[in-house]
């Protein structure tokens, strides 16, 4: 044994043990990953190798050596499944975990919520939604993080890379317990390829946002989102109202993975009809168990027959359609059919990494060619997207609202060598030629004001403390203020009704920079006075100010500062600085690496008195860094919330506002100086 490893190994007090755990069995039923693609050449495997049995005591490492090359052979990269824990994880009440501070053990209810059966998408892969979102990258790293969260203290942070436990360092009590960060990239090496080596090789993580931020909470993360989009959608392209619903209107789109899961219960809670494609049976059925869509139809004729039925009751009703969505829409445009809203929620954020099914083959083929044929498996995806397209915009033509759902699809088409879909016609600058669901609806009716995803989850796990949260989340909102406060009093007001829970305790709930904040102060009065347990407040990173994504959250920003990842990386230091309990930066999240830089937090409510200061500075910096940003990019709705900000809070908060030139100033001056180009 070298004798620089048996000092290491006596030179730690957490660290794996040296004894095997047993080969875990894999249960029946349960969704496993495609097969990533070996790439590298014959010096990185070795030092992929190299790289996973750092982790484990040599002495292991002749019994691991080959089951780890096995791993990264078959499945693309190494998982280490031995490492994980055997049975169903899931995020258990926080008492029953073992830690020395709260906050240790409230992250692991956290880590185990997104890895649970039930939750996760591949859960024996780490992977909890969007095809490729991982906690960590393998259970090495699983099981070394639990070991660090079990020792953390309120002395100490413990700090986090793509998934790796980089150690405990001292801090303070009023620092953050967590900082953690996920595939952050060198620009030069910043995209899909060098990432994909970068995995392979075993440092770097995708992490999504709420993946690799341990604050995923289920398909009802999205759904409160997407009811929302789908409510204004309606209100701004079909004329029903400023309080109107969807009541007998058809909304088509694709998916019913971890996040499109949401698309069928929204449009039913928005009281419209829903068809959505969904090419993975499985899928299909483990929505339909859970009360996440309502019917199941096995072709277009049967879909759309239910549908126009319901859709003449004005009954809600949400119908999975076995198939792919390419298949649904041809039938559209053959047979005539009328759909006034259309999206599509595949995962192209990695289309070539199995993320979109090609039209022509099932699912299970799709499988296989990832395996064996990657070439051609691309070639029949841009072959199928560029058939999607072809199919949308004849719907377009005929006076479909189509948006893009925040999944990269029009980027996808682009990349697919559809030129025709950006704005200018050659690259992507500009923006494309339909709208994405945030430049549209969300960004001006929701982020620029600062209303955003917020969320919490009851840590004793007692429906009970849900129960009493909700009410008195809705307690706190005034519902006369602005529409979209109304809409949010209702949801919460029928969000037990709506069985939104799938694992944890938690609730969504949008709410703005201040509307966060008084909530977040009642609920620690709650835990302080003993009424409720502790809660893990945070959001997802889909936010005003979180995340920096040209083609999603930042694509109604038009000052050209789109392609910048200032704001969210403000956003992460900021909430550092003022002491949130985790906090988490990424790049890619929702739209794939090198495309966005999202972060997100987790706030701890223990009830003390210090969480009360922390919330007081950090939950309005949060959202408002966001605000500010909007507003400087002359974002009307934003400007109008700063000016209120600095007039309501002088000597605490000002923000920078900017001055717009008339139009004609500009462009006489500009087309002045253009004469003597
Ligand atoms: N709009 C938002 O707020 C938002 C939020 C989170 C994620 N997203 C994005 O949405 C996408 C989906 O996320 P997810 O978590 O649901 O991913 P997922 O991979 O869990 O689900 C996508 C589903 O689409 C299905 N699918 C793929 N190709 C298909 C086809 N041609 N026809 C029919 N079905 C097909 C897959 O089988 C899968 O079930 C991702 O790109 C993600 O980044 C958007």
């Amino acid at each position: 044994m070298l004798e620089k490893n048996i000092e290491n190994g006596k030179a730690m007090t957490i660290k794996l043990d040296a004894q095997l755990p047993e080969y875990p069995e894999f249960e029946e039923g349960i969704r496993r990953a495609p097969n990533r693609g070996w790439t590298l050449n014959k010096k990185e495997t070795e030092l992929a190798l190299k790289n996973a049995l750092r982790y484990v005591p040599e002495e292991l490492h002749e019994k691991l050596a080959p089951e780890f090359m096995e791993e990264l052979r078959t499945m693309g990269r190494i998982y280490a499944y031995r490492y994980r824990p055997r049975g169903r994880l899931f995020g258990k009440p926080v008492h029953e975990y073992k830690g020395k501070c709260l906050a240790g053990k409230a992250f692991q209810v956290m880590i185990d919520n997104n890895l649970d059966f039930e939750v996760a998408l591949y859960p024996y892969e780490l992977v909890t939604y969007g095809e490729t979102g991982q906690v960590c990258q393998n259970w090495l790293q699983y099981r070394l993080i639990k070991k660090y969260l079990e020792e953390l203290t309120e002395d100490t942070t413990l700090v986090l890379e793509s998934g790796h436990p980089v150690g405990l360092f001292k801090s303070r009590p009023e620092a953050p317990r967590v900082i953690l960060t996920n595939g952050l990239l060198v620009g030069l090496f910043d995209n899909q390829e060098e990432w994909h080596r970068a995995m392979q090789l075993g440092v770097s993580n995708y992490g999504q946002m709420t993946a690799g931020g341990w604050m995923y909470i289920g398909p009802q993360g999205i759904v409160h989102g997407t009811f929302n989009t789908l409510l204004n959608a309606a209100r701004q392209q079909l004329d029903v109202g400023p309080k109107g619903n969807l009541a007998g209107i058809l909304f088509i789109s694709s998916g019913l993975g971890g996040m499109s899961g949401a698309q069928a219960k929204a449009v039913e809670i928005a009281g419209g009809v829903g068809i959505i494609a969904e090419v993975d049976q499985s899928r299909i059925e483990t929505r339909h168990s859970q009360g996440w869509v309502s019917k199941i139809a096995e072709s277009c004729e049967e879909a759309f027959s239910m549908a126009k039925d319901a859709m003449k009751k004005k009954e809600p009703m949400s119908i999975a359609y076995h198939g792919n969505i390419v298949d649904l829409l041809q039938y559209a445009v053959d047979m005539g059919e009328e759909v006034p809203l259309l999206s599509d929620q595949t995962s192209c954020h990695a289309a070539y990494d199995g993320g979109y099914c090609p039209v022509g083959i099932t699912f299970e083929e799709r499988t296989r060619m990832l395996k064996e044929n990657p070439k051609e498996f691309r070639r029949l995806v841009d072959e199928s997207l560029r058939k999607h397209f072809e199919l949308i915009k004849t719907l377009v033509d005929r006076g479909t609202y189509f948006f893009d759902y925040g999944n990269s699809f029009m980027r996808a088409v682009f990349d697919a060598g559809v030129t025709e879909i950006a704005k200018n016609g050659k690259d992507t600058h500009e923006g494309f030629i339909w709208p994405s669901y945030v430049e549209d609806i969300m960004g001006p009716v929701l982020f620029d004001y600062g209303y955003g995803p917020f969320r919490w989850v009851c840590l004793s796990g007692d429906p009970q403390d849900l129960r009493k949260t909700d009410k008195a989340a809705m307690e706190c909102i005034d519902q006369n203020r602005r529409a979209q406060d109304y809409d949010n009093w209702v949801w919460i007001r029928d969000a037990e009704k709506n069985n939104l829970v799938v694992g944890t305790q938690a609730r969504i709930l949008y709410q703005d920079a201040e509307g966060r904040l008084k909530i977040a102060l009642k609920f620690n009065e709650m835990v302080r006075n003993g009424e409720i347990g502790p809660v893990m407040m945070g959001r997802d990173h889909h936010d005003t100010g979180g995340t920096d994504s040209p083609y999603r959250e930042t694509s109604n920003i038009k000052d050209g500062s789109n392609i910048c990842a200032d704001m969210a990386t403000q956003c992460f230091a900021g909430n550092a600085a003022r002491g949130m309990t985790l906090c988490a930066l990424h790049n890619g999240g929702g739209v794939g690496i090198g495309k966005a830089i999202n972060g997100g937090f987790g706030m701890l409510l223990d009830g003390s008195e210090r969480t009360d200061e922390i919330l007081r500075t950090a939950m309005m910096w949060d959202a408002l860094g966001g605000v500010a940003r909007r507003a400087w990019a002359r974002c009307e709705n934003a400007e109008e919330v700063s000016r209120e900000i600095n007039s309501k809070y002088p000597g605490d908060y000002h923000i920078t506002l900017p001055y717009v030139p008339d139009e004609d100033l500009v462009s006489k001056t500009v087309a002045e100086a253009w004469e003597k180009k």
